[in-house]
């Protein structure tokens, strides 16, 4: 009996996926068709699948032709599966060729024609129609983020904002956006949804007026410096019935919420202290926000991020928040540590863009650690350590990019399923964080000020 394998996600199963199944069948006895678990999907950064891996798995036993199915559940998988049901062919569509040549040594590579014009993507965007999106601001960040765009189905960078047209006529040619503006109101007519990475003091602005436009928000961070410009802005939310997310892509990212499931679960015992890092040395220019006197400094910049895994594990509830710093000669913090108390633990969240450090998480509880080295905020690896270290564990959950693709993708999901709950970064997190900005701005203020006299 010739056996033949083939592999794929088959969300919205569709007439492609079926000639796909007859014609990989027509090459062999028995069929085995391997389909992606949905953690797989994500991980590999296939994000937006529609259906789940239940739904999926029916669509293809329905259609009648596989004699055998089986969930593919990470990478590598396929050489283990091709040996272990003895495998004669392994067949796929031809937008994988060359691929999976390697596979060569084991079985026979076919790779088939696929069917003009239909998609699992095109399905899921005539079904749900696609989000425009209008980006707001035009460096760094946003350039990743229209890089990223590209993994999210259901989605586009529709038009670009900024005050500054030549620059806003630059990033949309480079990214092939069509629509640009320095006039924000006609901007935001032409957008569903705006994606907000300018610079800091200005998020508040250009959120408020979305949100009054009744467009969705995702926010760079921190979302605003001040707790009152974030409680206001989430109830207008509320009320304009409206998605409004920060965009900290930690907290979104597959990883970092294994990590936090970890970490809960009891195995490190009681969790008494954490510390924190990220540092970025950012070179002083004249025009460099980071230096910006107002709104710059390694806390504004990166704490959202030093901040995250403390509020998401020891919660929001501290009994007291202090900070130390260091300052370069215009008073923006180089260097700066928040110390939290809480009843039963104590946490560190250390910032720095003029002094550098090891940008490590260190989790310490009753029975063990968590360590996850540097860059933990694209959380894709972590070791859970004992006092008895052949007990030690490693966990890992790669991902590709920059991880920003996951936030998108939540972000366009939460638009589409309002019902569904976002516990990734809640409304009282982001609220928190914006919270803890002002006042290290009013200490760093206070400080120097008080220095002077
Ligand atoms: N396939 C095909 N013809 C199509 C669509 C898919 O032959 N029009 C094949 C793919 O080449 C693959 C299998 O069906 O061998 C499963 O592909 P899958 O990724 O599930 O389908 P897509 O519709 O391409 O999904 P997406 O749009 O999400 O990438």
């Amino acid at each position: 009996m010739k056996k033949v394998i083939t592999y794929g996600t088959f969300d919205l199963f569709h007439e492609g996926h079926r000639q796909i199944l007859l014609k990989a069948k027509g090459l062999g006895d028995y069929l085995i068709v391997g389909i992606t678990s949905d953690y797989f999907d994500i991980q590999r950064g296939k994000m937006n699948v529609k259906q789940s891996l239940l739904e999926r798995i029916e669509g293809v036993k329905k259609c009648g032709i596989a004699d055998e199915i089986i969930i593919e559940e990470h990478a590598g998988q396929k050489v283990a599966d091709v040996q272990k049901h003895c495998v004669d062919i392994f067949a796929i569509g031809d937008d994988w060729h060359g691929k999976f040549d390697y596979l060569n040594e084991y079985c026979n590579v076919v790779y088939l024609n696929r069917t003009p014009k239909i998609s699992s993507t095109s399905l899921r965007e005539d079904q749900f129609g696609i989000v425009r999106l209008g980006v707001v601001g035009t460096g760094r960040i946003a350039t990743r983020q229209a890089h990223e765009l590209k993994f999210v189905s259901g989605v586009c960078n529709y038009a670009v904002y900024n005050p500054n047209k030549s620059s806003a006529d630059k990033f949309a040619s480079k990214h092939g956006i069509s629509l640009v503006f320095d006039n924000y109101d006609e901007f935001l007519e032409k957008v569903d949804a705006v994606y907000i990475a300018s610079p800091h003091d200005t998020h508040y602005d250009y959120a408020l007026r979305s949100l009054n436009a009744y467009k969705h928000v995702l926010c760079e961070k921190p979302m605003t410096l001040s707790g009152n410009e974030a409680e206001h802005l989430f109830s207008v939310a509320e009320q304009n019935k409206l998605v409004l997310m920060e965009a900290i892509r930690t907290a979104y990212a597959p990883g970092f919420i294994n990590l936090l499931a970890i970490a809960r679960d009891g195995r490190i015992g009681k969790i008494k202290d954490i510390e924190a890092a990220i540092t970025k040395l950012i070179p002083q220019t004249p025009h460099s926000r980071e230096y910006d006197v107002n709104v710059g400094g390694s806390f504004t910049e990166l704490a959202s991020g030093s901040l995250l895994p403390i509020i998401k594990i020891l919660g929001k509830e501290h009994k007291s928040l202090n900070f130390d710093f260091f300052t370069n000669n215009e008073n923006v913090d180089l260097y700066a540590k928040a110390y939290l108390k809480y009843d039963d633990a104590i946490a560190t969240a250390k910032t720095g863009i003029g002094i550098k450090s090891e940008g490590q998480l260190l989790i310490s509880g009753t029975k063990g650690y968590i360590l996850v080295n540097s860059p933990w905020w694209l959380t894709k690896a972590f070791e859970v350590c004992y006092e008895d270290t052949t007990e030690n564990e490693h966990f890992s959950a790669p991902f590709p990019g920059y991880g920003m693709r996951y936030e998108l993708a939540d972000f366009i999901r939460n638009i589409r399923e309002p019902e569904l709950v976002n516990f990734k970064l809640t409304r009282t997190d982001s609220i928190a964080l914006a919270y803890m900005m002002e006042n290290f701005i009013q200490i760093r203020k206070e400080r120097l000020g008080a220095l002077a006299c």
